[in-house]
This record gives structure tokens, C-alpha cells and sequence, in this order.
């Protein structure tokens, strides 16, 4: 098969990380990848931050979970009064992804940057996963300064990034009916 495709089709969400941090040249690899992305009007309306300090990661996975845990998503409640639940699984690196308050299509812009480095990720050997538990704290106020992020960004999600300590799951089935084709 195609090698894109294999890739593709081979990702799955890693959920639980080794301690080893990521290749440098892995991680630059998976950030270009990011910036890659096609966006609206070539606007590249995304701003990516790597965190790759232990405590700012558990710090950051504490306040988003105290913001879950206030509200009223039951379903996320849940996970926020887990007292082992981290929102980035421990991994040793994440990415925040904040968008352009004022571009075309921000969010398109930057769920395509995020779904190019899941798919670097996986075809270098490195786990991740779409993380959107942050949306909410960062919907609350801005966090800006703390994260060196322009004020004409706002934070929403994150990708973990590290090796996966789990065996690869088997993909999730497709549904059925989400595509017709008009001939
Ligand atoms: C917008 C968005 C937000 C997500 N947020 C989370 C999250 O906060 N935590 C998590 O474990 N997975 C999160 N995921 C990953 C999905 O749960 C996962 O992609 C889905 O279950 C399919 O599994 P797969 O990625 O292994 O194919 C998110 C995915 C998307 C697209």
C-alpha cells in the first residue's frame, strides 16, 4: 500500500507514554510537518508552542482539569475528578495550538496543522494524540503571557507528543453512510 495511506490508516491515539523524551530531529521533523498545512488564503493562521518541561505540563493538565471539574459536561467531569488523570497522558512533550482571534478559517487552519503532525508523528515512530481538554481553560481568560503566545492568538488544543507504552489498538470501525458519491 501507499506509504501516506499506510500511515494514514496505522495512527491511532497513544494514551500512554514512555518517560523518554523525543528526538530533537523528531520533533522538528513533526513541527515543519505542522507548518505544512494548507490553510485559508495561505493565512498559516496557527501558533504552535512546545512545552517540553515536566512541570509546566503537569501544571497546565491540573488547571484544565480544575476548569472541567467546574463545569457542566458530565462526561468531563468525570476525567477532571480522576486524581491520575492527566490530560496529556504524561507524555514528555506537547504542542499547544492557539489560532488567529481575526483569520478566515482558523480552526480549519489549525486542525489541518495538527492532523499533518499526527501523521509525522506516526510515520517517525512517535506517539500522540489530539488533546482537547485544554479548549475549555483557555476559553476562560487569557493565558497568554505565561505560554510566550501573541495576543492575537487564542490556546485551544494540544498534541502530546512521545513513545507509546501500549500495545497499538485496532482502529475504531468507520460508519457506515457518510460518504455517497454522485456520478
Ligand atoms: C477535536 C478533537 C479533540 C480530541 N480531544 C481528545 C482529548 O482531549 N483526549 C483524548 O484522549 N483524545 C482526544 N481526541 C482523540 C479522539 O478521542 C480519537 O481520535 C478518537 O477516539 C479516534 O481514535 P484514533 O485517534 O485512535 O483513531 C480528540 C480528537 C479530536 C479530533
Amino acid at each position: 500500500m501507499n506509504g501516506v495511506i499506510e500511515t494514514i490508516e496505522n495512527r491511532r491515539s497513544v494514551r500512554k507514554y514512555k518517560p523518554e523524551q523525543i528526538k530533537d530531529e523528531q520533533l522538528e521533523a513533526i513541527i515543519r510537518a505542522g507548518l505544512y498545512a494548507p490553510s485559508a488564503v495561505n493565512q498559516q493562521s496557527w501558533h504552535l508552542t512546545v512545552i517540553r518541561n515536566r512541570d509546566i505540563l503537569d501544571s497546565l493538565s491540573r488547571s484544565a482539569k480544575e476548569t472541567l471539574a467546574a463545569g457542566d459536561n458530565e462526561y468531563l467531569k468525570g476525567y477532571a475528578k480522576m486524581e491520575k488523570f492527566h490530560v496529556f497522558y504524561n507524555a514528555p512533550t506537547a504542542v499547544l495550538v492557539s489560532f488567529d482571534k481575526n483569520a478566515i478559517a482558523p480552526m480549519a487552519d489549525c486542525s489541518a496543522a495538527i492532523q499533518n503532525m499526527l501523521l509525522a508523528a506516526e510515520s517517525l515512530g512517535v506517539g500522540s494524540c489530539w488533546i482537547g481538554m485544554t479548549a475549555p481553560y483557555f476559553s476562560g481568560g487569557s493565558h497568554n503571557a505565561e505560554f510566550g503566545i501573541p495576543e492575537t492568538h487564542q490556546p485551544v488544543y494540544a498534541v502530546t507528543l512521545g513513545y507509546s507504552d501500549s500495545e497499538k489498538g485496532k482502529a475504531p470501525e468507520r460508519k457506515v453512510g457518510t460518504v455517497n458519491y454522485l456520478n
